[in-house]
């Protein structure tokens, strides 16, 4: 019997979170596709940091030509975040002919085009379901379950980091940093959390979605976008009095002339609306199509085990095509 074999890059808390997903559910994985599925070989400089769960040393490398021209190996997953060298790792491996999975939105992102276009020209299946709302299934239902329609718009809370930061600080009355350390100990915040504070990941996430749902690839760079860093106490403080809340939201709209609106920016959001209702580090996707109407989708957007969760849910989808 075949074992799919994986070779995951990076061993944050993302892919710890992969690894452990796996190991909880390894009855339910193996059961569903009848063929083993392990993590063959990891690449990884902080071999001794401890991760919560017993990882053998022979799986860990620190180069990764080990894994990419390893034959036995089906898929890579790329865990490592930042455009570079995710972006080379990830179409090296596309052209050694590996399945290739990631929760990296700035890579998927910066160089949309080709990583599609290298995945399609070498066979291969690219899915990075992770790499938005986390936890929450948003891209396989956009272009699965919903792609009979013609999307008219997206709104969503997409930022776990930032969203859990204006929470605490609207709810607990915690201030920016204390809120912002709290977020980077559960495991939400990017490396450097500028990224989040600032709005580009919501952004990156925000080019993703325009992408597959409008087939407009901007580049998140070109997304105007504003971050939460000018949010204080006192303007919380002026949208409670206005019955509202500050929520950072990424929001892309088809115009009537065709064109698309899109922009991330923090908004006062009516305490009766749904997603003044989002907390924590959970994500919101609000989206309508012209057929299905409104729809929201609501989870984990960050944290390790969801984004687990989303990153073997591709795994198996692509280990269906493999096995059959
Ligand atoms: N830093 C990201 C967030 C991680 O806080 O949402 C999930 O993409």
């Amino acid at each position: 019997m075949k074992t799919i074999k994986i070779g995951l890059l990076g061993m944050g808390n993302i892919g710890t979170g992969t690894y452990k997903t796996l190991e909880m559910n390894r009855k339910e994985v193996e059961a569903t596709l009848g063929t083993k599925v392990e993590i063959v070989k990891i690449l990884e400089k902080d071999v001794d940091r401890d991760r919560g769960i017993e990882v053998p040393m022979e799986k860990f490398t620190q180069d990764p030509d080990v894994i990419f021209n390893d034959p036995e190996i089906d898929i890579v997953i790329e865990l490592l975040g930042g455009i570079e060298p995710a972006s080379t790792f990830m179409l090296t491996a596309m052209k050694n002919g590996k399945h290739v999975v990631t929760a990296n939105k700035a890579a998927v992102a910066a160089n949309y085009h080709e990583l599609m276009a290298t995945a399609k020209e070498n066979n291969i299946i690219f899915k990075f379901e992770a790499s938005v709302g986390g936890g929450i299934p948003i891209l396989g239902t956009l272009t699965g379950p919903l792609r009979a329609n013609k999307f008219e718009e997206v709104m969503g809370i997409l930022n776990g980091t930032t969203n859990y930061i204006l929470h605490m600080m609207t709810k607990e009355g915690m201030d920016y940093d204390e809120a912002l350390k709290d977020a980077q100990a559960l495991g939400f915040a990017e490396a450097d959390p500028t990224a989040d504070v600032e709005g580009i990941d919501a952004a990156n996430k925000l080019s993703i979605l325009m992408a597959l749902m409008f087939d407009h690839y901007v580049p998140p760079t070109e997304i105007p976008t504003t971050g939460i860093t000018q949010i204080t106490k006192e303007k919380i403080e002026e949208a409670r009095s206005n019955k509202c809340k500050i929520k950072l939201i990424a929001h892309a709209k088809e115009e009537e002339d065709g064109s698309i609106f899109y922009e991330v920016r923090p908004m006062y959001i009516s305490e009766t609306h749904p997603l003044a209702n989002i907390n924590k580090e959970f994500n919101a996707v609000f989206v309508k199509g012209n057929a299905v109407d409104d729809l929201m989708f609501y989870g984990k957007g960050a944290g390790p085990l969801p984004t687990g969760s989303a990153v073997m849910g591709d795994v198996i989808e692509i280990s269906k095509t493999i096995l059959r």
